[in-house]
């Protein structure tokens, strides 16, 4: 509210941070309004630039700074999961060229997202962030020099994109595909997401070791570094066939 009233310094970091709030929802209505792919390309390209810049300098300096202060702490956890979801599709619209068919799609979730963002960032934490004990121009000037520092060397990857990069270029154009695709072929969706099996090749061998079947050290040997449930199904199946043939000598002993 104070701000309406004061004339407050250009370097003030709310107002820096109010800047690129107002310079990426101007590209997303010129998105909108964009009628050709080349164009909507530069402005995609352009947002994803202005974004990745803004994020970095509220997760390297911003949020920690109220953290540190006592800013509501789940304001801040939603903050940072927003982030995470802009993120995400950043990642992906990085890895597309335009020519698929969920780019737009894509693009404008990611703006929907930002703007929720930016609605909430402006109307609940930047005023709890004005009553704390900070110097906002000597903060908005750390932001600034950290901005043209990005500006000038790139922004690191984040933790998103080189997730993003271990998949497959262009499987990630329809997610209702992919995952049609992946559940019709029965595979996980995600390996890397996916626990290995908790069965250690060292264990299920010393296990293989005690069956006295040749056959279940056999096949033991074969699949345990691949499926260790494989290998349990085959131990189990192997245990099975030994029990009735234990079971088929009792009788026939019993019959004597
Ligand atoms: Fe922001």
């Amino acid at each position: 509210m104070l701000e309406f009233f004061t004339k407050l310094d250009d370097n003030d970091a709310l107002v820096l941070l109010r800047k690129d709030h107002d310079k990426v929802k101007g590209l997303f209505e010129e998105f909108e309004k964009a009628e050709n792919l080349r164009h909507k390309k530069k402005i995609v390209a352009d947002a994803i630039k202005e974004l990745k810049i803004h994020a970095t300098i509220e997760e390297e300096i911003f949020y920690p700074t109220l953290r540190s202060k006592k800013v509501d702490k789940d304001l801040l956890n939603e903050a940072d999961e927003e982030h995470h979801v802009a993120k995400l599709l950043i990642a992906e619209l990085d890895q597309m060229d335009g020519s698929e068919e969920h780019w737009e799609a894509k693009f404008t979730v990611l703006s929907e997202n930002i703007k929720h963002h930016i609605k909430e960032e402006e109307g609940e934490i930047f005023p709890k962030a004005r009553n704390i004990d900070v110097d906002f121009v000597i903060l908005g000037k750390k932001l600034q020099a950290r901005k043209e520092q990005l500006m000038k060397n790139g922004v690191p990857s984040s933790a998103e994109e080189k997730m993003m990069s271990k998949q497959k270029k262009g499987s990630n154009d329809s997610p209702a595909q992919n995952a049609k695709k992946f559940s019709v072929s029965g595979k996980p969706v995600a390996k890397h997401l996916v626990k290995k099996p908790a069965v250690k090749a060292g264990a299920a061998k010393s296990k293989a070791s005690t069956a006295k079947n040749g056959a279940v050290k056999n096949t033991m040997s074969k699949k345990i570094t691949v499926k260790g449930s494989a290998a349990k199904k085959s131990m189990s199946k192997s245990m099975a066939m030994k029990n009735a043939k234990a079971g088929h000598k009792n009788m026939r002993h019993a019959s004597r």
